[in-house]
């Protein structure tokens, strides 16, 4: 069956979570759990604090008040530097790519940058296949090893986004927040990276930010509602479509299609 609940305990937990700039609250009391094999969508409209409750779960940003758990393991605190290297990983919307070098080889950078130890350079032949294996097999999850020996920089947007994702995957993140990842996408596109994240959600922890409705309630196994910052409704996809509320506060009272 789809959308069953998931039974693990949550790998990302967070309570309450504020974030206040100057006088505006951004982002007021947000709960939110993260499971693998789980796509968490949250929705809203612009400015309701998706962007902020990311970068807070990411370490971009610092919480006014609440608690971010990874494992169990009190994170709130942790730079974002070693959040990402307990398995936080995260898309920018802004594209991080290295654009004179191959697809495989942006891979391969971002798999040996996060495998790297300096004092075990007597390993450095060994982590260099390491990393090419694991470059490739995050092409084959992200569709793109046709792509391998493509120039990175002539690529589509799309395909770019896509690679952007890959790289992220490499450095082998147990968690990944996405925002608006399929912004700027054309339906052929925005296709391929939902083909893209159903397969990584079988295996990740996945936040997903997204405008596209039919894109959110496709891939979604739950879905959380901010408006002005709070969270309205989090729950199965069905019941969100069916919530008045949401469709009062956010749709403007017209059922979502
Ligand atoms: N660094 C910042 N400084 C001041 N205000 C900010 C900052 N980042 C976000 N905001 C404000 O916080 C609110 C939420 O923004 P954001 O999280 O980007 O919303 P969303 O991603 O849902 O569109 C907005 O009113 C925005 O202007
Ligand atoms: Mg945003």
């Amino acid at each position: 069956m789809d959308n069953n609940p998931p039974i693990s305990r949550p790998l990302l937990q967070a309570e309450s979570l504020s974030r206040r700039f100057g006088g505006l609250v951004a982002v007021n009391n947000v709960s939110i759990d993260l499971h693998i094999g789980q796509l968490h969508a949250v929705i809203g409209t612009n400015g309701a604090g998706k962007s902020t409750l990311i970068n807070m779960l990411s370490g971009e940003t610092g919480v006014s008040g609440g608690t971010i758990r990874l494992d169990g393991i009190d994170t709130t605190r942790w730079p974002q530097a070693r959040r990402a290297r307990a398995g936080i990983g995260r898309s920018y919307q802004r594209t991080t790519i290295f654009p004179t070098f191959t697809v495989l080889e942006n891979c391969r950078l971002t798999a040996q940058a996060a495998a790297q130890y300096p004092w075990r350079l007597w390993q450095a032949a060994g982590a260099c296949t390491h990393s090419m294996s694991a470059a490739r097999e995050v092409l084959e999850v992200a569709g793109l090893s046709s792509a391998a020996e493509k120039i990175a920089g002539s690529m589509s947007h799309g395909q770019k986004r896509q690679l952007e994702i890959a790289m992220c995957l490499a450095t082998r993140p147990r968690v990944l927040l996405l925002d608006e990842p399929l912004a700027g996408m054309g339906a052929e596109e925005s296709e391929r990276m939902l083909s893209m994240l159903e397969r990584v959600k079988q295996t990740h922890a996945v936040l997903l930010v997204e405008h596209d409705m039919d894109a959110v309630f496709r891939v979604a196994d739950k879905i959380t509602v901010m408006v002005n910052g709070q969270v309205i409704a989090s729950d199965l996809p069905e019941r969100i479509r069916n919530n008045h509320d949401v469709q009062v506060a956010y749709l403007g009272e017209s059922p979502i299609t």
